[in-house]
């Protein structure tokens, strides 16, 4: 039994994955396989440095201080080869308020946003939250991989003069980890075409063997000073709950409207157990981490295994990174609606249905797999048994 085999009871915790699984689906007994959380207790350096923070018992305003900084300095750094300066860094409660932050301060209403479908649903949502022009660059599916249809990404950022790109790297849900060619070829032509980019890489640690996350603004000044990345340690390490974020700007300008825009909601502020586990995670995780990809590979191959083996019909996408696996359900023949009633009522796992990410993705489910091995076996034996039931 290791750190990452104990069954720990999330219901309720107040949990989204587990205790709104039941409102969702209306049903206790479905498996929930949902949400980007993770069934895995977070580094016990982490939990011993909350106890010690909660044990203090006093949770006045607290400073997101030289430490702090330092140690997202050393990891980006050390996981990244990413050099980062002080000033580059600003905080945020998560990613989501981070994209809407910047997309207001970025560009105004109208103004032309591009995203690449199938992708994480507030990408749209928050351009069409702030009435901005939604763009869509789809992805190319090809013999089971993704990829970029640069001629459209080109082509739609000169037609409706895109003002701001949002990259998901590595890319949830199709689960790519853009390779070094693919982020120049999108930098060279949104420098080239004046084009902001938000590098959304909240999942950039969680990369499985053989392949490498490359941060946008890691590829040239050029790119440094026209990006803005979001990162944050709540994937990773499983600290969704503590809301505690971070954007990299280098440049001084855009940082200026970001960060003003922050200050004008009146969010300039971390928690405080935020502060404390992102300190601790960062200094401390990494031994954690690395076990923690040893088991999502092991988790990754074997779904794929069985799914491919003892089905037909079902074809997982190769994931590069993240722990959310794109199964494409295409060969089962049901429509969007059959397919969710078929996982959610005859297969009872609760998985995201694929059409939510875009149209694209009409005809798949993502399925998260950080979870006990239990519980994966559990899910996927009974998708497998009704599939094989149909
Ligand atoms: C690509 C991506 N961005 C952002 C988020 C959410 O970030 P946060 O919880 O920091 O708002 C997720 C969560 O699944 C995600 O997959």
């Amino acid at each position: 039994m290791n750190r990452f085999s104990e069954i720990t009871e999330r219901k309720g915790t107040r949990s989204v994955k587990w205790d709104l699984a039941e409102e969702l689906y209306q049903d206790p007994d479905v498996l929930p396989m949902w949400v980007a959380d993770m069934d895995f207790k977070a580094p016990e350096a982490v939990v011993q440095a909350l106890t010690q923070r909660v044990e203090h018992g006093i949770f006045g305003y607290t400073l997101a201080d030289e430490p702090l900084k330092t140690a997202i300095i050393n990891w980006l750094d050390r996981r990244h080869d990413w050099n980062v300066k002080k000033d580059w860094i600003t905080y945020s409660p998560g990613v989501i308020p981070s994209l809407h932050m910047a997309v207001q301060s970025l560009t105004g209403k109208n103004d032309a946003i591009m995203i690449q479908t199938p992708v994480y649903p507030p990408f749209s949502s928050v351009v069409n939250d702030h009435n901005r022009t939604l763009v869509e660059n789809p992805l190319v599916l090809n013999d089971g991989i993704y990829s970029i249809d640069f001629t459209d990404f080109e082509s739609k950022i000169r037609d409706y003069q895109v003002k701001l790109f949002i990259l998901c790297n590595p890319h949830n849900p199709v689960g790519r980890v853009w390779n070094r060619k693919e982020l120049k070829q999108i930098n060279d032509i949104c420098l080239k075409h004046g084009v902001k980019v938000i590098s959304d890489e909240i999942h950039a640690d969680l990369i499985y063997p053989g392949h490498t996350h490359i941060p946008l603004a890691g590829l040239s000044k050029e790119a440094s000073n026209n990006t803005i990345t979001c990162l944050s340690p709540t994937k990773t390490f499983n600290l969704a709950g503590l809301q505690a974020s971070y954007l990299i700007i280098e440049n001084e300008e855009v940082r200026g409207l970001v960060t003003d825009y922050f200050n004008k909601q009146g969010m300039f502020m971390l928690n405080t157990l935020g502060i404390t586990a992102m300190e601790a995670a960062y200094l401390h995780g990494e031994e954690w981490l690395e076990q923690l990809i040893e088991t999502l590979e092991i988790n990754r191959n074997y779904v794929t295994k069985r799914l491919h083996e003892e089905t037909e019909t079902l074809q997982v996408i190769p994931a590069e990174g993240t722990y959310l696996l794109w199964i494409d359900c295409r060969k089962l023949n049901l429509s969007q609606p059959e397919l969710i009633s078929f996982m959610k009522k005859k297969a009872k796992v609760g998985l995201n249905e694929g059409a939510s990410f875009g149209e694209e993705g009409a005809g798949f489910m993502r399925m998260n797999i950080a979870a006990p091995k239990k519980l994966i076996e559990e899910g996927v034996s009974r998708i497998i048994q009704a599939v094989n039931h149909i």
